[in-house]
């Protein structure tokens, strides 16, 4: 029974699946949807991800489908720069950023995970643990039906039933955020034209962009579709907190009058480019995302080590440094890393695989913690600056982030170093 099951074929559980095959370690997935998630909208993945998706063999398979770009940048109201933010280089980490469609991204993963013969049980929900052995654990479906495997894992998303069994009163917590995108064609915007020589940049328009308005909120414009003739607009603000199930009524409202009148608010205290951004929405693109957070775990398995949870069910995190996503894929290799080099699967020394996991642990969750603190610099260096407080420009001595701790690291590397501190 030395099989490993994954609850949950989403981004983290599907590349989860990949990673453990190419650690020769078997795995099935469960999925409670009946296909494919195909929610709208696109993604952003860094080089931390794409170092590691090139590994296992995703990256040049998806990059034909993505949009590449190297920084996000952040105006003001009344459309200065203010900032930017480094999120790829392929001189400084090898990958740049990329902007893919999420389904795009679900499909390929999936097509990867049929051509390596793993299974994918669709229509399965999960939906309590039955009990859970030094060795084992078994559970059941809502169907009824039981499954044992050698470890269970929970990569169910935000709303995680698995997480169930290790904190039954856990409720991830509404930020008071929302954010509401859209998809329009980029000619819709009527942008400058870009300009080779750099004392033009004035008259160009550098895209992604992040406007910035005090009083009404976050506007963004993100280029998607490997040419860019797509491009995201989001608008992201404080908002009242309703339950899952009002949001859900907001989000499949046919008209999605709700939705649309969130993008359209107020569009005249924004510079023009937004106002067109915002002249015509076809309802099929908008997508609603509620930002919840998990709080701090004390720890993301089991005394027994044999049910784990990883990815949003483990730790989702507010959007500001783009870190969602990414963040997953780091947890789902660096799992099948450890897992591998713990025993799994041969003579079964338990504890090993046990302290490996604690270990696997610390060192994921110390650099979540990193990103969440990034996030927090990230949210005050844009804060609006009170009348009198200094020009609306780019700030003196505005150090760009340093973000090599983050884009940088060989995985394999970093789980070597983990557990050779621990003996393992
Ligand atoms: C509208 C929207 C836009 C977003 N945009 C971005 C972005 O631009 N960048 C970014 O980094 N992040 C973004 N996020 C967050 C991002 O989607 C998550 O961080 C990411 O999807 C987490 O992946 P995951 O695989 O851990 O969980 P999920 O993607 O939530 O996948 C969980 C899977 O488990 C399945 N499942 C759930 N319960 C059960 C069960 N009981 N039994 C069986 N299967 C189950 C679900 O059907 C799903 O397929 C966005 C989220 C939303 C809602
Ligand atoms: C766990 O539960 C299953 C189903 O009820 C049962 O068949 C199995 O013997 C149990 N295992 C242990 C270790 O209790
Ligand atoms: C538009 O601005 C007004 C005045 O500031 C505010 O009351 C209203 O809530 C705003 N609408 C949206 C959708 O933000």
């Amino acid at each position: 029974m030395s099989t490993i099951a994954i609850i949950g074929a989403g981004l983290s559980g599907l590349a989860l699946a990949l990673a453990l095959h190419q650690q020769n370690i078997p795995c099935t997935l469960y999925e409670s949807r009946s296909a494919p998630l195909n929610i709208g909208g696109a993604i952003m993945l860094s080089p931390n991800a794409l170092r590691i998706l090139d590994q296992l063999g995703v990256y040049a398979r998806i990059l034909p489908s993505g949009y590449t770009f190297s920084h996000l940048y952040f105006r003001t109201s009344d459309d200065h720069p203010l900032d930017s933010y480094e999120f790829g280089s392929i001189p400084k980490y090898n990958y740049p950023g990329v902007r893919i469609y999420r389904h795009i991204l679900i499909e390929e993963l999936t097509a990867m995970v049929h051509e390596a013969n793993i299974p994918i049980h669709y229509h399965k929900k999960f939906s309590r643990v039955l009990n859970e052995s030094d060795t084992s654990v078994t559970w059941e479906f809502a169907d009824g039906t039981t499954a044992s495997a050698a470890i269970l894992v929970g990569a169910d998303g935000i709303h995680s039933t698995v997480r169930k069994y290790l904190y039954p009163d856990l409720e991830p917590q509404f930020t008071n955020a929302v954010g509401v995108t859209a998809a329009i064609p980029t000619s819709q915007l009527a942008l400058p034209p870009s300009l080779p020589s750099e004392e033009e940049e004035e008259k160009t328009y550098p895209l992604p962009v992040t406007i910035l308005n005090p009083t009404h909120g976050a506007f963004v414009i993100a280029p998607q579709h490997p040419t860019g003739s797509e491009c995201l607009i989001g608008r992201q603000k404080h908002s009242p907190s309703l339950t899952r199930q009002q949001w859900t009524s907001l989000l499949t409202d046919e008209s999605k009058s709700w939705c649309l009148d969130f993008l359209r608010d107020n569009a005249t205290s924004y510079p023009a480019i937004v106002q067109r951004a915002v002249s015509s929405i076809s309802p099929e693109s908008v997508n609603l995302w509620p930002f919840y957070i998990v709080p701090r775990l004390e720890s993301w398995c089991s005394d027994h080590a044999r049910v784990v949870v990883l990815g949003d069910a483990a730790h989702a995190i507010p959007p500001s440094a783009g870190q969602g996503v990414n963040q997953g894929v780091e947890d789902v290799f660096t799992f099948a890393c450890v897992v591998s080099r713990c025993g799994f699967g041969g003579d079964g020394d338990e504890g090993k695989l046990q302290k490996g996991l604690k270990v696997w642990q610390k060192g994921r969750q110390a650099r979540v913690d990193r990103v969440v603190e990034l996030n927090g610099q990230i949210n005050r260096r844009r804060m609006p600056k009170q009348p009198g407080e200094g020009s609306e420009g780019m700030e003196e001595g505005m150090e760009p982030f340093e973000l090599e701790w983050l884009y940088q690291p060989d995985f394999r590397e970093m789980v070597e170093g983990w557990l050779g501190a621990e003996g393992l």
